[in-house]
């Protein structure tokens, strides 16, 4: 099994090579690539030396699957040359997500949708991720009318630069590189990517779009507000569902507590509840806070919180390609 990491020397792509390394995926061949001005720089991967290569060369390796983290336009350029090499791309870039032609996967929500057909396979966007994952039980079992989410998202949703801003404007450093039109620290942005001409920011309306195609119900109603905060890893998410058919609060922890790659963490006379610095390095989702909406008849609050370069982005493109491994669809 050769596998290509492409983005290996990037925020995400460092992530998947230790996503990999950690779970021991079944691989003979690594291929780190990146940019130029990377090719022959070292990367460690169960204690073995590997060198980065360019894409040309990754090209001409075939390798069953790649995992792509390097951007939207590099993914649009390469990941067809690496299709028709035969290989499977498991592409992280938003830009394959809302082709129709391409199914877009959080494994614990619809891999049943994929086939060995499957050449370029979308992973979702970070916050999409993780509610989709609590949702789908709630949606097969009470059926979702309507979400409204208001997220607060990390800065290392947004790469390196993001990292250097927060990071220099606590030493008090306000002059260096900018990655947001702000200060982010000690401030909230209300922006995340840029504005549509409806109003809502495009992360906004990814995660409207996304979550109906992921669940494939275009009938449920989903709007979002995205907002970043100074935290450096890790997403938060403030959740209301309203249903169509009435829930048990109990019932609701139960399942949540029951379902594969959920952590419920609710328990509020303990002050227990899912935070972003626990979420660190972690695989899981983490759900808290569930609690009937009083306002509202069969409508639910609650709180979803994920490592967002974990399972928001490295950690599902892996559970993807394990899935392909398991399934023969490569
Ligand atoms: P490089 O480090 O050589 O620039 P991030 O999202 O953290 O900025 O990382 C982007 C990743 O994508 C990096 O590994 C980067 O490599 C890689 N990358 C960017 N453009 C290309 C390209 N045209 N070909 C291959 N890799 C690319």
């Amino acid at each position: 099994m050769k596998i290509a990491v492409v983005g290996a020397t990037g925020l995400v792509g460092t992530v998947m090579l230790k996503v990999l390394e950690e779970r021991n995926f079944p691989l003979t061949e690594l291929i780190p690539v990146a940019s130029e001005k990377s090719v022959g720089k070292e990367i460690t991967f169960k204690g073995k030396q590997f060198k980065v290569v360019n894409m040309e060369t990754a090209i001409a390796m075939r390798p069953d699957i790649a995992l792509f983290s390097a951007g939207g336009s590099t993914s649009l350029k390469y990941a067809p040359l690496f299709a028709e090499a035969g290989t499977t791309v498991i592409d992280n870039s938003s830009a394959w997500r809302m082709d129709p032609s391409k199914k877009l996967i959080v494994p614990e929500v619809n891999a049943y949708v994929l086939s060995i057909d499957d050449k370029i396979i979308a992973n979702p966007n970070c916050s999409t991720i993780q509610m989709v994952v609590a949702l789908k039980p709630l949606h097969d079992k009470y059926r979702i009318k309507r979400v409204v989410v208001s997220t607060y998202q990390s800065v290392t949703g947004t790469g390196v630069k993001a990292v250097e801003q927060m990071m220099n404007e606590r030493k008090g450093i306000l002059d260096g590189p900018m990655a947001y039109p702000y200060q982010i620290d000690l401030n909230v942005i209300p922006q995340i990517d840029v504005f549509e001409s409806n109003g809502y920011t495009k992360e906004e309306m990814k995660m409207i779009k996304e979550t109906r195609k992921i669940m494939g119900d275009e009938s449920i109603r989903v709007t979002a507000t995205t907002v970043r905060i100074p935290v450096m890893g890790g997403h938060s998410e403030s959740v209301n569902i309203e249903f169509e058919n009435d829930f048990d609060v109990a019932d609701v922890k139960a399942l949540m507590a029951s379902t594969p790659g959920i952590i419920l963490e609710d328990d509020i006379d303990n002050l227990k509840y899912p935070m972003p610095k626990d979420a660190h390095e972690k695989d899981e989702v983490f759900v808290g806070r569930i609690r009937r909406d009083e306002s509202m008849p069969n409508t639910l609050n609650m709180w979803i919180v994920a490592d967002n370069l974990r399972k928001g982005a490295a950690t599902n493109a892996v559970q993807i390609a394990e899935f392909l491994v398991k399934k023969e669809l490569i």
